[in-house]
């Protein structure tokens, strides 16, 4: 997803090693790059924390590692191709460092499995989202000079009670996985195979984790999940079997957890905190959700809300179990609850059998949602995916580009309008970082999840300011602090 996250944080991060750096000389050192969704550099970090027990610290100099991981995205075609490149590049290590092992982690390695090893000799370790426990064992046959793979995917796992090494350490936010797998088969998405049948974790480690997290300082916390609207706390095990257990009523409503209740368990951790999630699903997405947002300050006032095509029919041959007029009744929802709220969304282009009339419908729906940003892509079969079976990818590449470009410039004009009215408003900003472009600038965001900029002076990172906005440009505010 790109990291799709709709969480700005990822998307930036795509492919930089993480940041933490605890190696000395005498532990073995891991070096990890994370690519695609929220979800992998969440994973990445409990990772890390399997692999520290296992005496491997991390370190941010791939040549120094005595192993490299990367873990991958399959959701479109370039993102695998990206991989392939990077293979190429860490087998260059390899002629340097004898010893150098390399393992395949995440979505791209559950979905080529051991067609990996067999095409591309660089890779020691083929290991899928739910497998990573085994990965201490898999490194002992790797150690003994033999390639391993777990590509087995999971009923229960969640690695609910593993504490993440934070990886990403700016010590103020932080990534919170909720839930795994994913059950809605939407036509075009390799998901569902990748990571597997809906799962969602204990609600009290969720909490104990964020807990953690504020007793070490951090100000900011990201529920994720494929479709957090979904979650549902029965017991343990697979999501389809607890709906099974309300129908047949050996579960009871009272012993269950939504993703309404939980994000009020978490939001009630501290009112300081800020609490962000990711992604909500257009049909799953209740009032209870909107009024608990709603209710908590602290839950941030921004919704990322896939939409994918403003084109009912097109939604439709995608199953996404939603229409166009629906998707625009939540939106209005939501804005009748929280008028304040600033939502996001996915757009596909050039999807099989895509007209010039449904491609209109998504300009038309872009513009009448006004969204802040959008992750917009052309269409990408993929193998497996009932599109890729039953539909023809019909929809020639110059078409599916030009589409994606329209969808670009349309999008891009309304942010940067919408940008525009933010000048003269006064935000409260949750400091994050450093700005890259300058020392003496620092960045973080506001509850909308948009980016300020604004000059150090004398303010820490982790603390909250109102900032002024003087100026914008389409992605970012700068202002001052007052
Ligand atoms: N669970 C989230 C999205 C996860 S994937 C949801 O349902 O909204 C992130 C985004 O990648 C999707 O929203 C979609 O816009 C895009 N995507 C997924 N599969 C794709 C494909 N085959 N080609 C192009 N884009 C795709
Ligand atoms: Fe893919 Fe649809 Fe699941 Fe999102 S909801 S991960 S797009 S199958
Ligand atoms: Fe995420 Fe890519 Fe997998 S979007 S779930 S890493 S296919």
């Amino acid at each position: 997803m790109p990291l799709h996250d709709k969480t700005p944080l990822p998307e930036a991060m795509q492919g930089t090693a993480l940041v933490l750096d605890d190696a000395n000389s005498s532990t073995k050192k891991m070096y990890i790059e994370s690519y695609g969704c929220a979800m992998n550099f969440a994973d990445s970090e409990v990772v890390a924390a399997i692999m520290h027990k296992d005496g491997y610290a991390t370190t941010n100099k791939m040549e120094d590692a005595d192993l490299i991981l990367v873990n991958t995205c399959a959701i479109r075609d370039n993102a695998e191709q990206r991989i392939h490149t990077r293979l190429r590049e860490y087998n260059k290590h390899k002629k340097t460092n004898k010893n150098l092992k390399i393992g395949v982690m995440g979505c791209m390695a559950e979905r080529l499995k051991e067609t990996l090893i067999e095409n591309q000799k660089v890779v020691d370790l083929v290991i899928g989202p739910d497998a990573y426990r085994d990965l201490p064992n898999l490194m002992n046959q790797v150690d003994d000079g033999q390639k391993a793979i777990n590509v087995i995917l999971s009923k229960e796992e969640t690695y609910e009670e593993i504490e993440p090494v934070r990886l990403i350490t700016n010590g103020v936010t932080a990534l919170v996985s909720i839930m795994r797998g994913c059950d809605n088969m939407c036509t075009f998405c390799v998901v569902p195979f990748t990571r597997g049948r809906e799962r969602s974790r204990n609600p009290q480690t969720i909490v104990n984790e964020v807990n953690d997290l504020l007793s070490k300082g951090y100000k900011e916390v990201t529920l994720l999940g494929q479709n957090v609207d979904s979650y549902l706390w029965a017991g343990g095990g697979l999501k389809k079997d607890a709906i099974a257990g309300l129908k047949n009523g050996t579960i009871t409503t009272e012993s269950t957890v939504n993703f309404a209740q939980l994000l009020e368990m978490v939001a009630l951790t501290s009112l300081t905190l800020r609490v962000r999630f990711s992604t909500s699903h257009p049909k799953d997405i209740t009032d209870e959700v909107l009024l608990t947002m709603a209710k908590y300050h602290n839950i941030c006032k921004y919704l990322h809300l896939p939409v994918q095509s403003g084109s009912s029919r097109m939604l439709e041959l995608m199953n996404r179990g939603y229409t166009a007029e629906w998707y625009l009744q939540r939106i209005n929802k939501m804005r009748e609850i929280m008028p304040d709220c600033a939502v996001s969304t996915d757009v596909i282009s050039g999807f099989c059998t895509e007209t010039e009339e449904d491609h209109q419908a998504t300009l038309q729906l872009i513009d009448a949602v006004g969204y802040e940003y959008a992750y917009m892509f052309t269409y990408s079969e993929r193998p497996g995916t009932l599109a890729e079976r039953k539909l023809a990818d019909d929809i020639a590449e110059d078409v599916k580009l030009r589409r994606l470009q329209e969808i670009i410039t349309l999008q891009r004009g309304n942010a940067l309008k919408r940008n525009m009215k933010d000048v003269g408003n006064t935000y409260e900003v949750l400091v994050e970082g450093v700005s890259k472009r300058s020392n003496d600038y620092l960045y973080g965001r506001n509850t909308y999840n948009k980016n300020i900029i604004f000059k150090r002076d004398n303010i820490k990172i982790g603390d909250y300011v109102h900032v002024r906005v003087k100026e914008c440009t389409t992605a970012t505010l700068l202002g001052e602090v007052v």
